[in-house]
C-alpha cells in the first residue's frame, strides 16, 4: 500500500496581511496601557510539561497518548472564548483542531477496524471534515468560526470518546489475531501488518501537523484582538531573540557542495508521506549554502533600500500582491515610535536584528534573495546538504515558540527549526509518484498545483515529526506560518 496524506494544511486561500474585516490596522493601546508586554494571560512555555515529548520512541499505543496529551497541552491557559475565534479564512479555531483531529481518528481507523464503534455524534463527520471529498459532504471552511456547539467541554468529551476507543483498538491489534479476524498467517501481533501501522503513523503525524497549526492558528487570533494577548510567558533562559538585542550573527559564510547526480526522496525506511516518493535521482550543478538564515537585520537593510517598492526585485505576481495587499514590511511587524515591534506568541517584543526573519511569504523571499545577488534554493539542494545533519534544532519541543539567532557553532546552521525555509521548487509529484485510492488519497497529491516547497521545520514543528525527505508546501503569498528563508547561490 502506498497511503497518500491527508494535509491538515489549509485549503488555498489568499493571505492578506490585513484580515478579511478588518480592512484597517488593528487599533493597540498605548505602550503606557502595557502594550510592550501585551496582555499577560498566558502560561509559561515550559509551564506544560509536555514540550519535548512530542513523539518519538515507544509502542504505537504509548505514541499515541503522548501526540494526543501533547496536542492539549498546547490549549493550556486559553480560555474557552480564544478557542472558537476564526480571524480568517486560512484560520482554523483551536476547538476545530482539537475535533478534526478526533475526527480523522474515527474515520480512517475507527470506524473501518474497531468492531461495534459508535460515534459519540454522528453529525460531527459533517462538522469536522476538512476537505475529504470521498469522505462525504463538510462544512464550509470559511465558517469554522460559526460553530459554537459543540463547546469546548463537549469537544474535549469527543476527544476521550475517540481516545477511549483508539486504547481498545491499538491493545486489540497488539495482540496476535483471533481466528477469523484480519492477521498476517504467522501470528505476530496486527501492529505490523504494514497498512494498519501505516494509517496510525498517518494519524500521528496528521495531528503533530494540527499541532503546529493549532500555534500559528492562535498566533493570528491573538494579533489581532487589540490587548494582544500572551500565549506563553518567555522562559528563562530563552529570552534572546525575543525581548531585546542579541549579540551581531555571524557574518555569513558559504558551504559549497558538488553537485552531480544525487538520490532524491525517501528510501522506505521508517514514514514518509507519500509526497516523498519515489527515491529518485536528480542531477545537480555546483551550489552553495549560506550557513545561516537571513536575519531581520539583514532584512531590514532590505527594507530601507526600498525593497518593498523596487519593481525589478519583485516576481509578477508578487509585485502585484505587494501593490493590492500594500505590503511594506513582514507580517507581524509594527512600527512604534520610530522602532520595529513584532508580535510573537509572547505578546509584542522588539525586533532584534540577529534573530531569524518570519512571516515572509515566497514572494519576499524571492525578492530579498534577488535583492542580495543570490536566489533561493531547490528543494534537492537542501535535501542534498541536510541528509547527514541530525534533526536537532529550535524545534516545538524546546518550547520557545519564537525564532533564535545563531549559535555561530560552525557548518550549517539552523536547518531544522527556527523557520520552515522557503525553496524555488514548485511543490509538483514526484517521477513515479502515485496517491492511494480512496479518501485517504486526498492528503497530498491533489494540492500539487501553484505551490511551492519548504524545507526543516519550525518552532512549531515537533522533532519527530521531521527529515530531510519531508516537504511542505505552501502558496506563495502565505505568511501566517513559520516561514523564513536561506540564502543558495551558483558556483561556477
Ligand atoms: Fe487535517
Amino acid at each position: 500500500m502506498n497511503p497518500g496524506r491527508l494535509s491538515p494544511r489549509p485549503e488555498p486561500v489568499a493571505q492578506e496581511r490585513k484580515p478579511e474585516g478588518a480592512a484597517e490596522p488593528v487599533p493597540t493601546p498605548p505602550s503606557s496601557q502595557g502594550f510592550d508586554q501585551g496582555y499577560d494571560q498566558g502560561v509559561d512555555q515550559e509551564g506544560t510539561g509536555d514540550t519535548g515529548d512530542t513523539g518519538g520512541p515507544g509502542t504505537l499505543l504509548e505514541r499515541y497518548r503522548r501526540v494526543r496529551r501533547f496536542t492539549e497541552s498546547l490549549t493550556e491557559g486559553l480560555e474557552p472564548e480564544d478557542q472558537v475565534v476564526q480571524s480568517m479564512e486560512a484560520v482554523s479555531p483551536t476547538k476545530w483542531h482539537l475535533a478534526h483531529t478526533s475526527w480523522f481518528w474515527e474515520t480512517f481507523l475507527l470506524e473501518p477496524m474497531l468492531e461495534g464503534y459508535e460515534p459519540l455524534d454522528p453529525r460531527y463527520a459533517f462538522l469536522f471534515n476538512s476537505y475529504y471529498v470521498q469522505a462525504g459532504e463538510r462544512h464550509c471552511r470559511a465558517q469554522r468560526g460559526y460553530i459554537s456547539r459543540p463547546g469546548v467541554a463537549r469537544v474535549l468529551e469527543y476527544r476521550r470518546h475517540v481516545d477511549e476507543a483508539m486504547e481498545r483498538l491499538l491493545v486489540e491489534w497488539e495482540e496476535p489475531p483471533a481466528k477469523g479476524r484480519r492477521g498476517n498467517g504467522t501470528g505476530a501481533t496486527r501492529t505490523s501488518d504494514p497498512e494498519f501501522r501505516y494509517l496510525v503513523e498517518l494519524g500521528l503525524n496528521h495531528e503533530q501537523q494540527h499541532q503546529e497549526l493549532l500555534l500559528t492558528d492562535i498566533k493570528h487570533v491573538f494579533s489581532v484582538n487589540p490587548l494582544r494577548p500572551v500565549f506563553r510567558r518567555i522562559a528563562p533562559g530563552h529570552e534572546a531573540g525575543i525581548s531585546g538585542q542579541s549579540a551581531a550573527p555571524d557574518r555569513l559564510r558559504w558551504v559549497e557542495f558538488e553537485g552531480g547526480l544525487e538520490w532524491i526522496g525517501h528510501d522506505g525506511e521508517g514514514f514518509a508521506y507519500d509526497n516523498e516518493e519515489p527515491r529518485h535521482r536528480q542531477y545537480l550543478e555546483p551550489f552553495a549554502l549560506a550557513h545561516r538564515l537571513v536575519t531581520c537585520g539583514e532584512f531590514l537593510a532590505f527594507m530601507e533600500d526600498d525593497g518593498y517598492r523596487r519593481p525589478e526585485l519583485w516576481l509578477s505576481e508578487g509585485w502585484a500582491t505587494v501593490q493590492e495587499r500594500e505590503w511594506s514590511e513582514p507580517f507581524y511587524w509594527e512600527k512604534r515610535d520610530g522602532s520595529w515591534m513584532l508580535f510573537t506568541l509572547s505578546g509584542m517584543q522588539a525586533v532584534d536584528p540577529a534573530e531569524p526573519v518570519c512571516h515572509l511569504s515566497y514572494f519576499e523571499a524571492d525578492a530579498y534573495a534577488r535583492w542580495a545577488g543570490c536566489r533561493l534554493p531547490t528543494e534537492a539542494e537542501w535535501e542534498v546538504a541536510a541528509r547527514a545533519l541530525p534533526v536537532r534544532g529550535n524545534l516545538a519541543d524546546s518550547g520557545r515558540l519564537h525564532p533564535a539567532p545563531a549559535d555561530g557553532d560552525g557548518g550549517l546552521e539552523q536547518m531544522y527549526g527556527d523557520v520552515w525555509e522557503w525553496t524555488r521548487s514548485p511543490y509538483s509529484p514526484y517521477p513515479g509518484y502515485r496517491p492511494a485510492p480512496g479518501a485517504v488519497g486526498e492528503y497530498n497529491g491533489k494540492f500539487m498545483c501553484n505551490q511551492f516547497v519548504l524545507k526543516g521545520g519550525s518552532v512549531a514543528t515537533s522533532a519527530s515529526h521531521l527529515r530531510p525527505t519531508y516537504r511542505n508546501f505552501f502558496h506563495p503569498d502565505a505568511c501566517w506560518q513559520f516561514t523564513g528563508l536561506r540564502l543558495a547561490r551558483d558556483v561556477s
